[in-house]
């Protein structure tokens, strides 16, 4: 329910707790929003894990009613008969209120549980709506940015280099685990659950992500977001690359008149992290490694810019 919201009921209720022990059990089923997938998750916020999820118009039965995270105004969330909570903003208009037809969650109102530890992102890292490196990117973090991570996930088509986990942050998007400092302790953590295929457009307005940051690829805006993975090479962030001539030189910044600050010998495997277009005439990309300095596309076997879907910009990491 995009535009309307029972809050205003749930007031009323609750200042009779009581009386609402007495309401008969009553289900409704309503129905996901069509071109949405929900989460279902096992608290009534955005970084609760996910216990499973809807795709786009699937008929689910709601149990009862609560509020979690606040999504464009509006804080109801609903339980369903799968034992796990969806937001209203995400199921079609329901011409009645919730809060009158439904009984209230117990307990009420329930708490967010989740696991929390902190991590440092090492390499310039994206946090992405789900974790891939072929949706929409949230926000870019920077190396030596302290960030708190919630639940962890792993799925072998979502691997970056040789590393398949991904890991929650509060600010509700998806970093690499290869990008951070340390490995986080997934024995402590939560895992996210089962994730759907989201995009930003129908996910901005979650109070519980801030407003994402513009992603400033020339090549990503008329990309659309889903894109046959057999025309670009599976994508990769961090990228694994191959040196081409007898020797790439890595400089200190991405220009030739710049400082050779290592040499990497022809076959020689190094990775990237992001790309910068070159200003000068005749070259066209420069990317940096691991190793903080800067290679020349024309190095290397394979393109950065051309062969990776969504090779974020270094530019992107600097706001
Ligand atoms: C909701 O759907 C279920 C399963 O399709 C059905 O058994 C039930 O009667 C429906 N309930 C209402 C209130 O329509
Ligand atoms: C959902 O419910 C509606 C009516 O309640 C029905 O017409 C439709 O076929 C159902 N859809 C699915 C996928 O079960
Ligand atoms: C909602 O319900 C009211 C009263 O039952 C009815 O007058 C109104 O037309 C309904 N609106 C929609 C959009 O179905
Ligand atoms: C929080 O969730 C964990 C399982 O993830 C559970 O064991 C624990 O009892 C929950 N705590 C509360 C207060 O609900
Ligand atoms: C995902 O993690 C679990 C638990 O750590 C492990 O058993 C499983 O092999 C991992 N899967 C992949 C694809 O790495
Ligand atoms: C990881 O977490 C588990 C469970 O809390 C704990 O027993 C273990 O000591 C932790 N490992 C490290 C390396 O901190
Ligand atoms: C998000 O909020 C803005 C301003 O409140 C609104 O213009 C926009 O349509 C909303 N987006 C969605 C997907 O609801
Ligand atoms: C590189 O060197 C050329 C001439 O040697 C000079 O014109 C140019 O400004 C230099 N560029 C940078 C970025 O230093
Ligand atoms: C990637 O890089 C590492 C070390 O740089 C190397 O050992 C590995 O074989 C490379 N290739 C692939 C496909 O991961
Ligand atoms: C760029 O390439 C063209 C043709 O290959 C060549 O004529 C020109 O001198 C080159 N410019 C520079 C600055 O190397």
């Amino acid at each position: 329910m995009r535009f309307y919201s029972s809050f205003h009921s749930i007031l009323i209720l609750s200042r009779f707790n009581f009386a609402i022990s007495t309401v008969p059990k009553v289900y409704l089923n309503n129905t996901v929003e069509h071109g949405v997938n929900t989460e279902c998750k096992t608290c009534p916020y955005v970084l609760c894990p996910n216990k499973l999820y809807y795709d786009s118009d699937v008929n689910v039965t709601l149990t009862c009613f609560t509020t979690g995270t606040e999504i464009s105004g509006d804080s109801i969330w609903l339980g369903t008969s799968d034992g796990c909570y969806v937001t209203q903003y995400d199921l079609v208009l329901y011409n009645g209120s919730y809060s009158t037809t439904l009984a209230p969650c117990s307990p009420s109102p329930i708490k967010e549980n989740i696991t929390t530890q902190s991590a440092t992102i090492k390499y310039d890292t994206e946090c992405n709506i789900t974790p891939s490196t072929s949706v929409d990117t949230v926000h870019y973090l920077k190396p030596n940015t302290d960030i708190t991570v919630t639940c962890w996930t792993n799925d072998s088509t979502s691997t970056v280099i040789n590393d398949p986990m991904w890991l929650k942050t509060t600010q509700n998007c998806y970093v690499a685990q290869i990008g951070l400092a340390h490995p986080a302790n997934t024995s402590a953590l939560d895992f996210c659950g089962p994730i759907p295929f989201l995009e930003l457009i129908n996910a901005a307005n979650r109070s519980g992500s801030d407003s994402p940051d513009s992603p400033t690829d020339p090549e990503d805006t008329d990309k659309p977001a889903e894109i046959p993975h057999l025309l670009i090479r599976s994508a990769n962030y961090l990228i694994n690359v191959t040196v081409c001539e007898d020797y790439a030189y890595c400089r200190s910044c991405p220009h030739l008149n710049c400082t050779v600050e290592r040499a990497y010998e022809f076959g020689t495997q190094i990775w990237l992290q992001c790309l910068v277009a070159s200003t000068a005439p005749n070259e066209t990309f420069w990317s940096e490694t691991t190793d903080w300095c800067f290679v020349r596309s024309e190095d290397l076997w394979e393109s950065p810019e051309g062969d990776y879907y969504k090779f974020p910009l270094c530019s992107d990491f600097e706001k």
